[in-house]
């Protein structure tokens, strides 16, 4: 028998990009891992059930992070007056190149996932190194911590300090290992092919990993035309290609399997129209975007044309794994890129915003991000009272105050895929 409970409180969620849909003083009936339905009253069939009753608070579907690296958590704030390419070199690399210690890996990555689990980040895509022990620790932790992730193997094997530079083969069997062990592991933490990006990898080893993942049907992540620096790289590296996204494309990395490619600030039409036709996932990371002078990602255009699109905290490019800052300088960008486009890309919305740091990015994991029948309870208990007001407020305007001036401290209880999940505590110093 499925357990079925119900949650009460003030329920706000998107099932389209364009608008809330909100139940005040409601009822989120689920029933095992999923909700069967937002309810104003709970009728005579469902009038026994257990009912976890939030008073006041605000309830909404939890935040998916749809791009980080969990080693560059150590990091977080550093090295941010630089450019892409030199804080790599500088800050990025040195510090990946610790996770061959198991130990020191446990210490940042329980930090890491507990920092997750505080911020209200239910389900995240995963940079690991390009060390398979440290990274399947890593699967362990977001296991036991109960939350959602896709992890990966980070692939690279050129172009990188020799500490962090693989042997191509051993770099392939590695990550098959990986795959084979921790495909059916566990139900909400999965492998996901990882090449770091087109300047770390032969296309040897690109095209291995694409046919890796078209034989095992595993997702991909990679980051895609982020910054002018790293575009120019990749051109003296690839003169004939086509552009950046055909490297990949021609490697069966880019949408044969579910894809997500970081950024994409400087995509072309070209570009564009390929990510459209292979349903390529873009995580919208404008936090690391801004530290890393790589410029404004064209997500309007994006959204527009039909790219599913996600927001990614990318620490450490990005400073923050809060979500709400993510749907913050996602706002602060799109009013710039609206004036800079003399008023062609409308800014967003915080209810557009809203939508992908929930659903939008939630669509790369099944039915997630939203509360509508047949999706994954993943839910957030907000309690904004210590926020002050001077005037009564609607549900969507709470909303707007928690995620513009609130924290993880109103975050009062979290669900993943139905169960409540507390902090987690494993090996915290
Ligand atoms: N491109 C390749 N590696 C990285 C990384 O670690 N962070 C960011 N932001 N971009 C990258
Ligand atoms: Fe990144």
């Amino acid at each position: 028998m499925q357990e079925i409970y119900a949650v009460k409180g003030n329920i706000i969620y998107t099932k389209t990009i364009s608008e809330y849909t909100i139940c005040e003083n409601g009822y989120v009936v689920v029933l095992g891992k999923k909700v069967k339905g937002v309810y104003e009253k709970l009728d005579e069939e469902l009038s026994n059930i257990k009912v976890l009753d939030y008073g006041d608070a605000i309830i909404i579907p939890g935040f998916v992070d749809l791009h980080v690296h969990a080693p560059q958590f150590a990091n977080i704030g550093l090295g941010l007056d630089k450019e892409l390419m030199p804080w790599l070199e500088a800050y990025t690399f040195p510090e990946e190149g610790k996770y061959n210690d198991v130990n020191y890996a446990k210490e940042v990555y329980s930090h890491f996932v507990r920092d997750l689990w505080k911020c209200g980040t239910t389900r995240a895509s995963v940079f690991g190194t390009i060390h398979k022990e440290a990274t399947k620790l890593l699967m362990d932790l977001f296991a036991e911590a109960g939350l959602g992730a896709y992890v990966g193997k980070v692939n690279m094997n050129r172009n990188s300090p020799d500490y962090l530079t693989e042997d191509t083969q051993a770099s392939i069997t590695d990550t098959l290992e990986m795959l084979n062990e921790y495909k059916n592991k566990y139900e909400l933490v999965k492998p996901i092919i990882t090449p770091r990006f087109v300047p770390s990898c032969t296309i040897e080893l690109l095209k291995s990993l694409g046919d890796l993942a078209k034989q095992t049907i595993t997702p991909v992540q990679s980051h895609l035309s982020e910054n002018l620096g790293e575009i120019s790289f990749v051109k003296d590296l690839h003169p004939d290609a086509r552009n950046y996204a055909n490297i990949y494309d021609e490697a069966g990395l880019f949408g044969d399997v579910p894809t997500i490619m970081a950024h994409c600030v400087l995509v072309n039409e070209e570009e564009i129209e390929l990510m459209v036709r292979k349903r390529v996932f873009v995580a919208h990371s404008p936090n690391s975007n801004c530290n890393l002078s790589s410029g404004i990602a064209p997500i309007r255009r994006l959204v527009t044309r039909g790219v599913p699109v996600g927001l990614g905290s990318d620490v450490s490019g990005g400073h923050n794994l809060s979500m709400m800052s993510v749907i913050v300088s996602s706002a602060q960008v799109s009013n710039i890129k609206w004036i800079e486009s003399n008023r062609v890309d409308k800014p967003f919305t915080t209810a557009e915003l809203f939508y992908l740091a929930t659903k939008g990015g939630g669509k790369f994991f099944g039915e997630v991000g939203s509360f509508e029948s047949g999706y994954e309870f993943d839910a957030l208990i907000i309690d904004d009272s210590n926020l002050p007001t001077f005037r009564p407020l609607s549900i969507e305007e709470r909303l707007q105050k928690f995620i513009y001036t609130g924290d993880d401290r109103n975050i009062i209880d979290r669900f993943v895929a139905g169960k409540k999940i507390t902090e987690p505590n494993c090996y915290l110093r």
